[in-house]
């Protein structure tokens, strides 16, 4: 067997092909190796063999990644394995591309498997040619198969509007279990996210912001495998002959620090594929005034903002013509002068006075019915022949598939922010794509990458802009987003205890940067046991700190409170957005080089302690050298202390902000 090693910063991922070169198998990955002893019966050895990519045709019963039929009604494939086009060094280091590639003779079907390692991190996309002399179709088209060498305890999240990321799991003596998108957005039921638990933890994500669909297998030996890749379409994918079509990327990860350190290793890499921008503070006026935007009232928000240290002001839906409610204005992007009798530069001109910067929500993507866009271009709206389109929150889509839906929406966004001084853009996402228009299109391959190419424009024309994506809440948070937004938006709720739940889940996929995360007055959706105010802005500060409550309500002991807090965040949000995460027993500790942010916080019913006699509580840290000393508030501690005794949490308080600083 030909073997290639895939060196990581940790760990390593093996890939071999075997002499008869159908397919490429795991050989390894992190400290564990694959390996199945004994002979099959009554199924090819292709059937329990640890396959890197199964096409049916290779593979029959056991679940195959590629299915692809030609005119003939044949739907398998035999590509055999042709060159590693990387060459020949058989250890292949990060920022190189490994690539194997295997070539049907009877279709002239082409498969190249990719492979690209960042941090411990392993992407890996696959492209199928059409080098024959007939058009093919794909009916499925996975990214990658990702065999898992130990484990059968499945976590995945799932969630709903209000109640995203919520983390459960799932174990699999024997069997499959399948978790998807059919909303043509990542979706709120669950993220494209599968991960072992264990000492050595496993996760695979899918950076796909369409429909996508995720299995877990444990097949009769006892071996997981992970299939991730775009959703079938019932006409499947049409390939003509000189075409190559690519999966978009699924990663795999690795980590001997089990499922807090996979947390990480995830985290890491959605560092190295983003660009890094230090996040302002932020104000959004949406929860304080919904639709109900005035010029001199959002300004007296901003004054009161300005005046806690927050650094950008963001007016969300309902500053354009036609928005006094959730039934119309989309696709009309024109300010209202009604709402802003100064112009919209005039508001920022009194903005920038108080030291604000501006942003600006949008949903270029939809379009309301009663707009002038919609009775302007009727075309442009995505339908099925012959069928209305569906309706939901009021609005419907544009056909983003369409080059001039396209070219509308980024001539859209580049007016605005040419004309206006903006420094900050909520592009969101109100409901799902579900009319399937022409099944003989690749609709959701078009869309996304027209979504794709529009953020990537936004990026490279104005840099200058910070993005946050949202989708009615959490709907679109996965890597493809991930590489080219700025941050994202995980749920409407933000209720303390709800929240908490909410961020202890999407940190097990995604990083502090992208966590977007607002103070606010809302109380519990499904937990509403109050808070401090400082609890809610310890919440907030874990990832990328805004304010939304109605700051014209709050005492000037509020607004003290508030300035304590953002002044504080301030001198630590580098280190929250580029920190190694650790959750600890009651909250969770961001450690950097040299200083450490730990958050603690009282989920409990908080009125029974202090009521009973009780030994003090402690919460032992994480990530800090054992051997070092440290400066814990007034005192000093060493790493060993700190890491096996802990800080003590005790005391009416119910949440605390420490700040643990290495001495020597
Ligand atoms: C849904 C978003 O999640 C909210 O933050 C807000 O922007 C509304 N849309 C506005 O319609």
């Amino acid at each position: 067997m030909r073997t290639w090693t895939l060196r990581g910063t940790t760990t390593s991922y093996v890939v071999g092909v075997p002499d008869h070169g159908l397919w490429a198998q795991l050989v390894a990955w992190g400290p564990h190796p694959v390996e199945i002893v004994g002979t099959e019966h009554f199924v090819p050895r292709a059937d329990v063999e640890p396959l890197e990519y199964a096409v049916r045709g290779v593979r029959y019963t056991a679940p195959v990644d590629l299915v692809v039929s030609g005119p003939d009604g044949s739907d398998e494939l035999r590509p055999v394995f042709d060159e590693a086009a990387t060459g020949e060094p058989r250890v292949v280091l990060p920022g190189t591309e490994l690539q194997l590639v295997f070539r049907d003779g009877v279709r002239g079907a082409r498969v190249e498997l990719h492979y690209l390692v960042v941090g411990d991190v392993v992407e890996r996309w696959v492209s199928v040619g059409n080098d024959g002399a007939d058009e093919l179709t794909l009916h499925r088209h996975d990214s990658a198969g990702f065999v898992v060498p130990v484990g059968n305890t499945i976590k995945y999240l799932w969630g709903e509007w209000n109640s995203e990321f919520q983390q459960a799991s799932v174990t699999l003596p024997r069997g499959r279990f399948t978790i998807g998108s059919a909303q043509g957005i990542t979706g709120h039921s669950y993220s494209p996210f599968l991960a072992t638990d264990g000492p050595v933890a496993y996760g695979v994500q899918l950076a796909w912001s369409g429909s996508w669909e995720m299995s877990a297998d444990v097949d009769t030996t006892g071996l997981l495998r992970i299939q991730a890749g775009r959703s079938s379409s019932s006409l499947g994918l049409r390939l003509g002959v000189g075409e190559t079509w690519t999966s978009p990327k699924a990663v795999g990860a690795c980590s001997a620090e089990g499922a807090d350190g996979l947390a990480r290793v995830f985290h890491e890499y959605e560092r190295a594929i983003s660009r890094g921008r230090t996040p302002h503070v932020l104000y959004n006026s949406w929860f304080a005034t919904e639709f109900d935007i005035r010029a001199e009232h959002q300004l007296e928000l901003a004054r009161r903002a300005a005046g806690i240290g927050v650094e950008t002001f963001v007016v969300d839906d309902g500053w354009f013509v036609g928005r006094s409610d959730d039934t119309g204005g989309l696709g009309d992007w024109e300010v209202d002068p009604a709402k802003f009798p100064d112009g919209l530069e005039g508001f920022i001109a009194q903005l920038r006075d108080l030291g604000l910067d501006f942003g600006l929500w949008i949903e270029p993507e939809s379009v309301s019915p009663s707009s002038r866009l919609a009775s302007e271009h009727p075309e442009w709206i995505l339908r099925t022949a012959g069928r209305e389109p569906v309706l939901i929150r009021n609005q419907l889509l544009l056909d983003l598939s369409r080059d001039d839906v396209r070219e509308f929406i980024w001539s859209t966004l580049d007016r605005l922010l040419t004309t206006y001084d903006i420094k900050y853009l909520k592009w969101d996402a109100n409901r799902p794509r579900l009319d399937s228009g022409d099944q003989r299109r690749d609709l959701d391959g078009l869309v996304v990458s027209n979504l794709y190419a529009i953020l990537d424009r936004l990026r490279a024309q104005h840099p200058e802009v910070y993005v946050e994506g949202c989708a009615g809440g959490g709907a679109r948070v996965d890597l493809g987003m991930a590489s080219r937004v700025d941050t994202l938006w995980p749920s409407d709720n933000t209720a303390p205890l709800d929240r908490l739940r909410i961020q202890e889940g999407f940190r097990t996929g995604f990083a502090p940067h992208l966590m977007s995360s607002w103070v606010t007055d809302a109380v519990g959706t499904h937990d509403g046991r109050e808070r401090s105010l400082d609890f809610r802005f310890h919440v907030a500060m874990a990832g990328v700190l805004g304010i939304g409550a109605d700051l014209s309500r709050w005492t000037d002991e509020q607004l003290k409170t508030a300035t304590r807090q953002i002044e504080q965040y301030k001198g630590f949000r580098e280190l929250i957005a580029d920190s190694k995460v650790y959750g600890l027993a009651a909250g969770m500790q961001y450690v950097g080089a040299t200083r450490s942010v730990v958050f603690l916080s009282q989920t409990g019913d908080g009125n029974v302690r202090g009521t009973l006699p009780t030994r003090p509580r402690r919460v032992p840290l994480a990530g800090l050298d054992p051997a070092k000393n440290y400066r814990v508030g007034d005192d000093v501690h060493a790493g060993s202390y700190l890491l096996q005794v802990g800080v003590a949490f005790d005391g009416p308080a119910d949440s605390q902000c420490l700040i643990v600083e290495a001495l020597d």
